[in-house]
């Protein structure tokens, strides 16, 4: 195990200089809405020339080879999980004072190269689903940001956070980092599964544009749990009615189909979590659950 990142002695100024290596989707926009923000960029490193020219020419900056990445305060590492640790040790060691991952589960060991040589470190996770750097751009103002960093760097980092990136710090111990990201992965690509799951069993029986028919829903469901505490008190349909015929009237109906077993692992998520916060009961959730079992 390698010893935890040194402590940062002061945080950079505001405004900083920056850099960007890896010029993917969300380091792209986070250097932009830096910039935006009156942060001044110094250059652009990426493996693929055309994502390094993209982002430069957003950023108004020069390319550069890694190596040769001029200092700057801050350096934004917007490689994917599994390159961050080479694309650091691509880097002068003394290339910033201050280095910025962006990936969720990952802590500050895998910056062990510039922190060993007294940069800080900042693991700032943005909250969002990020499709293209003009999505990111768009979404990530408002997202939350799960933020592990050197010490003293903290107030640093959520004032970064809320000021410049209009967004919300929340900080995370660097024990945590696997379930701060696990929980948005069930979260987001959960509905989008789920969604793809319905959009399936739409089209199975001729609906030509199921997502306009879901969309609305899942939209729905989602304001509902920010409007009144969250998915759990805010879950409806059968489940939380204790309808078991109900239930009982899909597994018939989807009997046979692809669609059979998303929706008996979706089902049985909704029972647990109907039990769990007391929307049904234990006799109630046994009953359906036998119901599936019988069926499999
Ligand atoms: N996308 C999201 O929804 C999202 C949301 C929150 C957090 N994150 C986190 O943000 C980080 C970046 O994700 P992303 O979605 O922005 O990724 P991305 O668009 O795929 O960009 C990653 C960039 O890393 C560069 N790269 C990959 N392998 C490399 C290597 N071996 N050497 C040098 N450069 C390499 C690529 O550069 P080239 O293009 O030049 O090849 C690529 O542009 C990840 O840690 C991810 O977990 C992503």
């Amino acid at each position: 195990m390698s010893p935890p990142p040194a402590p940062f002695p002061s945080p950079p100024p505001i405004p900083f200089t920056f850099s960007l290596a890896g010029a993917g989707r969300v380091g792209t926009a986070t250097a932009v809405l830096l910039s935006a923000a009156g942060h001044a960029p110094v250059g652009v490193a990426s493996r693929t020339p055309a994502s390094a020219e993209r982002a430069a020419g957003l950023l108004g900056t020069d390319v550069y080879p890694f190596e040769d990445l001029p200092g700057a305060d801050v350096v934004l590492i917007g490689a994917g999980d599994d390159s961050i640790e080479e694309v650091a040790s691509l880097l002068a060691p003394d290339h910033g004072s201050v280095a910025i991952h962006f990936a969720g589960s990952l802590d500050l060991t895998i910056l062990r190269s510039l922190t060993s040589a007294g940069a800080g470190a900042a693991a700032l996770h943005p909250v969002q689903a990020c499709p293209s750097v003009e999505a990111a751009i768009e979404r990530i103002p408002g997202s939350a940001w799960g933020v592990t960093c050197s010490e003293g760097l903290e107030e640093w980092a959520a004032a970064v956070i809320s000021d410049d990136l209009r967004g919300t710090a929340y900080p995370v111990a660097p024990q945590d980092r696997a379930a701060w990201h696990a929980a948005s992965v069930v979260s987001a690509n959960g509905i989008s599964a789920l969604l793809s799951a319905g959009e399936r069993i739409l089209s199975s029986i001729g609906v030509s544009d199921p997502i306009e028919v879901l969309g609305p829903l899942a939209a729905g469901s989602i304001a509902n749990a920010r409007d009144a505490g969250g998915g759990t008190a805010t879950l409806t349909g059968p489940v939380v009615r204790g309808e078991i015929a109900t239930v009982e009237r899909h597994l018939n109906g989807l009997a046979g189909t692809t669609g059979y077993a998303p929706y008996v692992t979706a089902t049985l998520a909704i029972i647990a979590a109907a039990l769990a916060s007391d929307r049904i009961d234990t006799t109630t959730a046994d009953e359906m659950r036998a119901l599936i079992e019988e069926r499999s």
